[in-house]
């Protein structure tokens, strides 16, 4: 087989570069190790950035996005006895969405079967060759034949685990990771949310959220050990522990119910570099990971498919490489800053094991300037919403 662009991985990433190809005339083959059920049963983060919406936009797939997702003008953020609203919309001029990731990538693979591009479900042993040349294929086995893609370039987007990251030598790639002393256990619960805007509660009992994907689907979030596994905590005893974590009032407000789905996240902040190594570049997940505070993985993610369609789209029509030369240089400027403020708001607000009484006061401190400093709110705002592309 021949295409233009050979997409590893079937994620966000991927199916939205593959999208914006397609809308530009240029060919691309996606190939997927999971099938498309397992894909859209993954849950993930549900705040989506104007820069995301736009490329959604972009790529003809925003009309259920724009009619079902929810514009947030600001949210709340909790403290001792104390909660203060940060009003995006008044501090930058912009909301955000909230819109589950799940949703995003359903219409994203809706649009790609409407367009009848083409996608490789339950792919094996993808493996890349000659990346550094300007003949680079893809080899792959799937139901047990073996095939080979010939492409102009390699998008990897296959996230975290993937193997296009690893295709780069180890004596070009550099690796930066920290990892965090707690984790995340989610719950999603088809119960109303308990405010209409997102509340992030710093609470002595550790950190709490409370999100939304709809008006009748809630998701919540608490800090929890790293030790914990999703059946150690009965829905009754996560309701109990969330309670004490966020308000009174808001507490007493709660609608617990059963819940859908609950699982735990461990907390990880990672960038490698460079993200293009020949022909071969790399976009979200398969680059970097933030800690989950904030939601801002799918958003970073969308700005590298940013980049690296602008540059592609470049070479296609006038044959100038400047944009993709440029592409790893112009992705990391923005996913490192992206990268300090996921690891500011975790900082912020959760606990940490190994906190001194010195380290709390100078938390609440800063809480307290972010409650009650214009220009601090402005910078949180203005990251949060989403740092231009
Ligand atoms: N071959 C083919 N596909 C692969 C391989 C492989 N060797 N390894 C992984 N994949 C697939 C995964 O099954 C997954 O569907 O690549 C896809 C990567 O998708 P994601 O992990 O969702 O990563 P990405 O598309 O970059 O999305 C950005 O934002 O909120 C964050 O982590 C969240 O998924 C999210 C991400
Ligand atoms: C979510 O809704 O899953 C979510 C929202 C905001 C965050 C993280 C996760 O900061």
């Amino acid at each position: 087989m021949r295409t233009q662009v050979a997409i590893i991985g079937g994620g966000p990433s991927g199916l939205l570069l593959a999208q914006l190809l397609h809308r530009h005339g240029i060919d691309s083959v996606v190939l997927e190790r999971k099938t498309k059920d397992y894909v859209l049963s993954r849950i993930r983060a549900g705040v989506l950035e104007q820069g995301l919406v736009q490329l959604m936009e972009q790529a003809g797939c925003a009309d259920r996005l724009r009619s079902k997702g929810h514009v947030h003008d600001g949210t709340l953020i909790a403290y001792g006895d104390t909660m203060f609203r940060l009003d995006f919309t008044d501090l930058t001029g912009t909301p955000v969405i909230v819109y589950g990731q799940t949703e995003v990538t359903r219409d994203l693979y809706a649009a790609r079967e409407a367009a009848g591009g083409p996608i490789e479900f339950e792919v094996e042993d993808v493996t890349i060759h000659d990346a550094d040349t300007d003949r680079p294929h893809v080899t792959y086995n799937v139901g047990g034949a073996a095939r080979r893609i010939d492409c102009d370039f390699i998008a990897g987007c296959d996230g975290f685990h993937g193997v296009s990251r690893q295709a780069i030598p180890l004596t070009i790639r550099r690796e930066y990771e920290k990892v965090y002393p707690f984790g995340w256990l989610g719950v999603l619960s088809e119960t109303p949310p308990v405010n209409p805007e997102l509340i992030y509660a710093n609470s002595p009992r550790g950190f709490a959220l409370c999100s939304m994907r709809s008006d009748t689907l809630s998701r919540y979030y608490i800090q929890c050990s790293l030790s914990d596994k999703p059946e150690d905590w009965t829905d009754a005893a996560f309701w109990q522990e969330l309670k004490r974590r966020i308000p009174p009032d808001q507490a007493e407000r709660l609608v617990t119910g059963p819940s859908i789905e609950k699982s735990i996240a461990p907390l990880r902040s990672f960038v490698t570099e460079p993200m293009r190594w020949g022909r071969l570049f790399l976009c979200g997940d398969a680059a970097h990971i933030v800690p989950p505070t904030g939601a801002k993985g799918l958003n970073t993610a969308a700005s590298d498919v940013h980049y690296l369609f602008t540059g592609l789209r470049q070479f296609y029509d006038t044959g100038a490489t400047d944009g993709i030369d440029s592409y790893s240089a112009k992705a990391l400027a923005r996913v490192w800053k992206v990268e300090r403020f996921s690891w500011w708001f975790s900082s912020l607000m959760h606990r940490y094991p190994d906190q001194s009484d010195f380290d709390l006061r100078i938390q609440i401190a800063e809480l307290e300037f972010l409650r009650t400093n214009r220009a601090a709110q402005q910078a949180m705002a203005e990251n949060y919403v989403g740092l231009p592309y």
